[in-house]
This record gives structure tokens, C-alpha cells and sequence, in this order.
């Protein structure tokens, strides 16, 4: 299986912007403008109590909508946490899990990651997993040993079967929201490394090629085809540019290969 017959996933991942109530007229300027190929899915990565509008208003189009995180857990006292069933409920398709803000801001651990994409695979989720290397780690060359650690353990447990059904996002970390994006060799290099990774120390050739690969870190408008264009890149998860409709639109173009 090449790159071919793998789905190209252009995922948007608003963070903690907009508002339920600017959900329509969003959309109503987004999806004229997408000019989406046949193997192409589009995602809206969204705040959980935007779901609902984002749900109704994407409607009939191809806009599929997506969360940010998920709790661990199934249900019970966890006040402030959402399951997955909650969110498959209310028609979620996708979620992002293992953001590198998340595993800042809330420290999150890969045995959390692992947790989290076990309950999101027992909902019909599918996983969006992010994984990336600091500035730091990038300089002192331990990028590699440092995704190929975070990888390994988010698939502790997980069969081939569900390994196919999870969407990997690599996102170095000192690109995410800085406007210095990797180049698209440093994106191919990582991207390569993880798909031979699943291939040669967690599952085997079959089980990879069939798993999309997205590089998420400042891709735009401008950068986006020649990231898309890469051997190993199935995609992108896009933050800041999938805010603006026109931008978002031309990646969603650029991802198109019947265009
Ligand atoms: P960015 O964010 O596109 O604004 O760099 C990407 C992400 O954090 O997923």
C-alpha cells in the first residue's frame, strides 16, 4: 500500500478559539471555498461544547468533526473530564490526544496517551496521536530516540488491527504557533523514521503503510504543498491557519491529489 491508499486527513485544530455561536458562519465560508479530493478528509478539531453547532452546521458537507482531548476514563467521578462515549454521542469522529500543550500545561504522560487512545479506539474514535521533539531535544540530537519513545508507548497494548485505525500527527514542538516550520526534509526525515518505526520494532510493514502520518507545526497556505508533497506525510493538523476559512481552504486544495 502506498501513499496512495492512504487517506489524506487535513485536520484544523482551533484550540481554545471561536464560539458555538460563529460555528455557522464559518462554515458558510469554508465550504464553498474547499475543493476536497475523493481520499481526502477534512477535520475540525474543536472545543467540546462547540460539538454541537460544529455537528449541525457541518451537515450534508464534508466537514467532519473532531475534539481536542478525552478522559482516560469511562465513567464516574471525574468532574470536569469527557468520555469517549460522550463524545461519539454527539458524532465525533476524530480526536487529537497527546498535544504537546497538553503534555505541558497539564502533564499529561504517554501512559495517559496510552489510556486515552485505548478508550477512543473502544468508542469508534479515530485517535489523532501527537508526538514531537523540543528545540532542545532537537539540538542535543535526540529527536528520533525522543518519537520513537513517545510512539512506542502510546501502542503499548494495541493490536494491528486497531494500530491501522489511529492517525499519527508529528509536531515538533518548537514549530507549533512560532511560525518556523520544519522544512519538508526534516518533516519527511521524522515522518519516514516513525512509519519504518511501526514497521521494524512495533508491527510490520502491512500494519504502517496503512497508518496516515500528519505534520502539524505553522503549516499554511504557503508551505502546505510542498509538506503534503512528501513521501511519508499523509496530511497535516493545522492550528492558527485553520482559523482563517481562505487559508484552511487552499490547504485542503493542496492535500488534493485530483486537482
Ligand atoms: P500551528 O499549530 O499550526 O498554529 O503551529 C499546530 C498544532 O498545534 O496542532
Amino acid at each position: 500500500m502506498d501513499k496512495k491508499h492512504r487517506k489524506t486527513i487535513i485536520a484544523g485544530n482551533w484550540k481554545m478559539n471561536q464560539l458555538a455561536s460563529g460555528v455557522p458562519a464559518f462554515l458558510d465560508e469554508l465550504v464553498p471555498a474547499l475543493r476536497c479530493g475523493a481520499g481526502e478528509e477534512v477535520v475540525l478539531c474543536v472545543p467540546f461544547p462547540l460539538i454541537p453547532a460544529m455537528k449541525a452546521a457541518a451537515g450534508g458537507t464534508v466537514v467532519r468533526v473532531g475534539a481536542q482531548d478525552v478522559s482516560a476514563h469511562d465513567k464516574g467521578a471525574y468532574t470536569g473530564e469527557v468520555s469517549a462515549a460522550m463524545l461519539q454521542d454527539l458524532g465525533t469522529e476524530y480526536c487529537i490526544i497527546g498535544h504537546s500543550e497538553r503534555r505541558a500545561y497539564h502533564a499529561e504522560s504517554d501512559e495517559l496517551v496510552n489510556a486515552k487512545l485505548k478508550a477512543l479506539l473502544g468508542a469508534g474514535i479515530t485517535p489523532i496521536l501527537c508526538v514531537g521533539e523540543s528545540l532542545e531535544q532537537r539540538d542535543a540530537g535526540e529527536t528520533l530516540h525522543v518519537v520513537s519513545s513517545q510512539v512506542k508507548a502510546a501502542f503499548e497494548g494495541i493490536r494491528p488491527e486497531q494500530a491501522k485505525a489511529v492517525v499519527i500527527a508529528y509536531e515538533p514542538i518548537w514549530a507549533i504557533g512560532t511560525g518556523r516550520t520544519a522544512t519538508a526534509e526534516q518533516a519527511q526525515e521524522v515522518c519516514g523514521f516513525i512509519r519504518e518505526y511501526l514497521a521494524e520494532k512495533i508491527y510490520d510493514w502491512e500494519t504502517s503503510k496503512a497508518v496516515s502520518i500528519l505534520y502539524g507545526g505553522s503549516m499554511n497556505a504557503k508551505n502546505a504543498a510542498e509538506l503534503l508533497g512528501q513521501l511519508d506525510i499523509d496530511g497535516g493538523l493545522i492550528g492558527g491557519a485553520s482559523l482563517k476559512p481562505a487559508d484552511f481552504a487552499v490547504i485542503v486544495k493542496a492535500g488534493n491529489e485530483d486537482a
